[in-house]
């Protein structure tokens, strides 16, 4: 039942449409004020008269029912209590009816999102700067299916460049494949790090270097394989990762996949009279909006970064038909995706406005130490693998007869980095600590999973929930958290419009706060039957709502812990 259209239907007002009328209505900052609450100044301009005056007429006009038990002017605000019962059975059988699938929707049935995230480099290590991107992508990538949106995830990899170049010099001369073979993605990366230290004492490897990558470029056959290689042993490497996160793609076409692409956007944008040149590259001008030029073709006739993002958006939108195309890219890229939706709307693409750059703040460590440039990458992989070994740790300290302690070690360590990334609104900068992140009392993933586990045990304990649970005495605790759990849809589709998962969580952290504080103040066995029924049910209730907030977030939730 949507109660705010219920209440916006009730109160028939001349002028105002009861679609603008539930737009109004809010939900009080505190449950004593009332269960929802209508600002009249809202409607003071449209009705000529003061707020107060309006909330005095309304109340007298709308009467209590069995859904709503009381109307109250207070200061200009109508405020609503509903009918405790009513509300609270409804609820709760809609969560327990509708169980995994509370919350989802149809409301994206034949819609495309495309969402560009993680796009990670070949040949370069994968750090924690890459944690966010991978994990807000997939989050927003999961609420978006589960709106019934067709989502289409695409890994856009960092493929093309004269890094490749630089490798292939490296490998001739210092590389083994069969280390290579062995040691992965470390191996690459050790190779590319000697090669810039070499090349700092003798600056002609770099032509060399260039020639390499010219040669992948014409399709030489050696230096082709190689990148291959070098790009096999890369995603196999990275796709390690994934798994432990629980990421996935649909495409991992990225940079290269567009070479033989680019060369009709150029044509486009000569057609068109976007092209100029300056100094011998050809550039769109965007200075009209404020904005440096868009390089397409450098002068050597190379294409660009940009150059492949505009190919990249042609190809997205006849090959998916999207309605959006979203890039979780960090905030450092803005200008380069404000610089490529201007061209394509100055193409006069009408699906410009569909592209729209997810942007996020910063991971650091807490040491203050995740800089690239001191030469110190603190590796992804490493971070998951200290978490999960602490959390084990953990584990050993407070329940060390745990069955399966090392899996239920790793969807900890794993689920608290995950949780942890997606704490706070996207674009805050944020300071990864191994201690907060898995603190068992703070707002972290532990938290949540520790309280999804207190409700398997409650339930286990309860045992089945046959009984009819009516109950006519709701305690505060009780409406609270069922208050809270009815919010659930609604928080699902603000994450989606807003392309912010930090509702979800949010919703999560509060969903297991309210739980506990029902917890520790209701006794839920071997109260009064009914009573016990109904809060079995309560409790199950929290655990579908619980289960599947962490899992749009890419959290495992242990079944004790
Ligand atoms: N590989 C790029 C980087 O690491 C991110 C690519 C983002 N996606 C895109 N279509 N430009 O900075």
């Amino acid at each position: 039942m949507d109660y705010k259209k219920y209440i916006a239907e009730k109160l028939k007002i001349n002028g105002v449409s009861s679609e603008e009328l539930k737009e109004f209505i809010e939900v009080p900052p505190s449950f004593d004020v009332g269960d929802y609450a209508l600002p009249c100044f809202r409607l003071s301009k449209i009705l000529k008269k003061s707020p107060v005056l309006i909330a005095e007429e309304l109340k007298s006009a709308v009467a209590a029912d069995g859904v709503i038990s009381s109307v109250e002017a207070v200061n200009g605000y109508l405020n609503f209590r509903l009918n405790r019962a009513v509300f609270v059975k409804d609820t709760l059988n809609k969560i327990l009816t509708e169980n995994e699938r509370y919350g989802a929707s149809d409301m994206g049935a034949g819609k495309t999102v495309c969402l560009d995230y993680s796009s990670v480099n070949i040949a370069k290590p994968f750090h924690i700067g890459h944690l966010s991107t991978t994990v807000i992508g997939a989050a927003l990538y999961r609420i978006y299916k589960f709106l019934g949106y067709n989502a289409v995830g695409i890994n856009h990899l960092g493929d093309y460049g004269t890094q490749f170049g630089k490798l292939i010099y490296a490998y001739k001369k210092w590389g083994d494949r069969a280390v290579i073979d062995k040691k992965g993605l470390k191996e690459i990366t050790r190779l590319y790090v000697k090669y810039h230290e070499e090349a700092e004492k003798d600056p002609s490897m770099d032509d060399k270097a260039r020639e390499y990558f010219k040669l992948i470029e014409t399709g030489d056959k050696e230096c082709i394989e190689l990148f291959e290689y070098f790009k096999k042993i890369t995603l196999a490497d990275i796709g390690k990762i994934y798994d432990m996160l629980g990421v996935t793609f649909d495409s991992y076409a990225g940079e290269s996949f567009y070479n033989d692409k680019m060369a009709p956007v150029v044509k486009m944008l000569e057609e068109k009279g976007l092209l100029t040149e300056s100094q011998g590259a050809m550039i769109v001008d965007l200075s009209k909006y404020d904005l440096p030029p868009c390089i397409i073709l450098r002068s050597d006739g190379a294409s660009l970064y940009a150059t492949r993002d505009l190919a990249a958006a042609y190809y997205r939108k006849k090959t998916y038909d999207f309605d959006k195309c979203l890039y979780v890219v960090a905030y450092q890229q803005d200008l380069h995706f404000k610089q490529v939706f201007k061209v394509l709307e100055l193409l006069g693409e009408p699906w410009a406005k569909d592209m729209v750059h997810v942007s996020y703040g910063m991971v650091s460590l807490e040491d203050g130490a995740m800089s690239t440039r001191k030469g110190h990458v603190v590796l992804l992989e490493d971070v998951l693998k200290k978490t999960v070994e602490k959390a084990l740790n953990i584990i050993d300290e407070k329940n060390s007869a745990l069955e399966n302690k090392n899996e239920i070690a790793k969807m900890i360590g794993v689920g608290a980095v995950v949780f942890g990334a997606l704490s706070s609104s996207r674009i805050k900068d944020v300071t990864f600590s191994y201690d907060k992140v898995l603190s068992f009392e703070g707002e972290t993933g532990p938290y949540v999973q520790y309280t999804v586990a207190r409700c398997n045990s409650v339930l286990k304990k309860g045992g089945c929930i046959t009984t009819d649970a009516t109950v006519s005495n709701i305690c505060d605790q009780e409406y609270e958290l069922i208050k809270h759990l009815e919010t659930f849809p609604s928080v699902v589709k603000t994450a989606a419009e807003r392309y912010e998962p930090f509702y979800v969580t949010r919703f999560a952290l509060e969903t297991a706060k309210l739980f506990n504080k029902f917890y520790f103040d209701c006794k839920i066995i071997g109260e009064d039957p009914a009573v016990t029924a109904f809060r079995l049910k309560l409790t199950a209730a929290t655990r579908i709502c619980l289960t599947s907030a962490l899992s749009l977030l890419g959290v495992k939730a242990p079944e004790q812990m």
